[in-house]
């Protein structure tokens, strides 16, 4: 089977690999040998699939592939899998870091200390923060990544609201220590919330300006989903007025970040570093390569995607 990647992805088992060849940006023509594609943040599209007639298999790496026209795939017979399970603890690790950084003012202490800033005793009220601990949590999306999250925060003594279309049965929201609100009410009652949610024509913008306003004073909005479900030119109009707090692993048009955030100190970012730990990275090129195996002995795929 003949694979055609955007790059070489880290780990050992991208080696169990044989007949790859790499491309850069965009297929510029026809490639009629090419079976599979394994592909990370690359468009894949109408256009794509026209240039690979015998294509089989879109193989991404990474969970979300909001970037992979799926029903396009779809109409022409082309399987698309992602790397589901694997980097739910990584990103989870790094929604907390973001909530701790962003209401104990991390980034801009580690600032005020390398600035020389520091002239005063430490019960100096200038870099006075909010607590974690006993805030309330709301996780809009349980699903793996938003439950791994929830499964932490249960060690702050948080209270924990979350949102999704399918409420939870009342055993699994015992067990969480989970309350069910809808969007809006979730919004209005944390001090916290996080964004777990896939980017799809449903969730593009679900946080508008109007749901940002209905954002506490003071309260944190952390997203390491995708940037598209918040509306950015809102968000970036609250935290230039300084009434919210936010920590952005995620952005609108990756890697441009607003300029405007660049000089915020009520912001902590980061660039998508949801999954970037060298273990989880190598665990997803083996969910990844485990799929073209898959596809290469005719075998039924481990991790197919549909088109919502
Ligand atoms: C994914 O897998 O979609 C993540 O955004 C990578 O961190």
């Amino acid at each position: 089977m003949k694979i055609l990647a955007s790059r070489r992805f880290p780990g050992p088992a991208w080696d169990e690999l044989h007949d790859v060849e790499y491309f850069e940006g965009s297929l510029t023509g026809p490639q009629p040998d090419v079976d599979a594609l394994a592909v990370v943040g690359e468009v894949v599209n109408g256009r794509t699939l026209e240039f690979l007639p015998n294509l089989r298999l879109v193989a991404n790496y990474g969970v979300g592939y909001d970037d992979i026209d799926v029903a396009a795939c779809t109409a022409r017979g082309v399987a698309v899998t992602n790397t589901p399970g694997v980097l739910d603890a990584a990103t989870a690790d790094l929604t907390l870091a973001l909530i701790l950084a962003t209401r104990r003012r991390l980034v801009e202490s580690d600032s005020f200390v390398r600035a020389g800033l520091w002239g005063t005793d430490w019960a100096s009220t200038t870099l006075l923060a909010q607590e974690v601990t006993g805030a309330t949590l709301g996780i809009v999306g349980l699903g793996r990544i938003g439950t791994a999250v929830a499964r932490r925060a249960r060690g702050f003594d948080v209270r924990l609201l979350y949102t999704q279309r399918a409420r939870l049965a009342e055993a699994e929201e015992r067990d969480l220590g989970a309350e069910f609100h809808p969007l809006d009410d979730l919004l209005r009652a944390a001090d916290i919330v996080t964004l777990h949610i896939p980017l799809t024509g449903e969730t593009e913008g679900l946080i508008d300006g109007r749901r940002l306003g209905l954002l506490r004073d003071g309260a944190s909005l952390v997203n390491t989903a995708r940037g598209a479900i918040v509306d950015e030119e809102a968000l970036v109009r609250e935290l230039v007025a300084g009434r919210i707090r936010a920590g952005l692993d995620v952005f609108a048009h990756e890697p441009n970040v607003p300029q405007e955030l660049l000089e915020l100190p009520n912001v902590v970012l980061t660039p998508h570093l949801g999954s970037a730990t060298q273990e989880t990275r190598e665990a997803m090129t083996r969910v990844l390569v485990d799929n073209l195996k898959a596809a290469a002995a005719g075998r039924e795929l481990p991790n197919p995607v549909y088109a919502s």
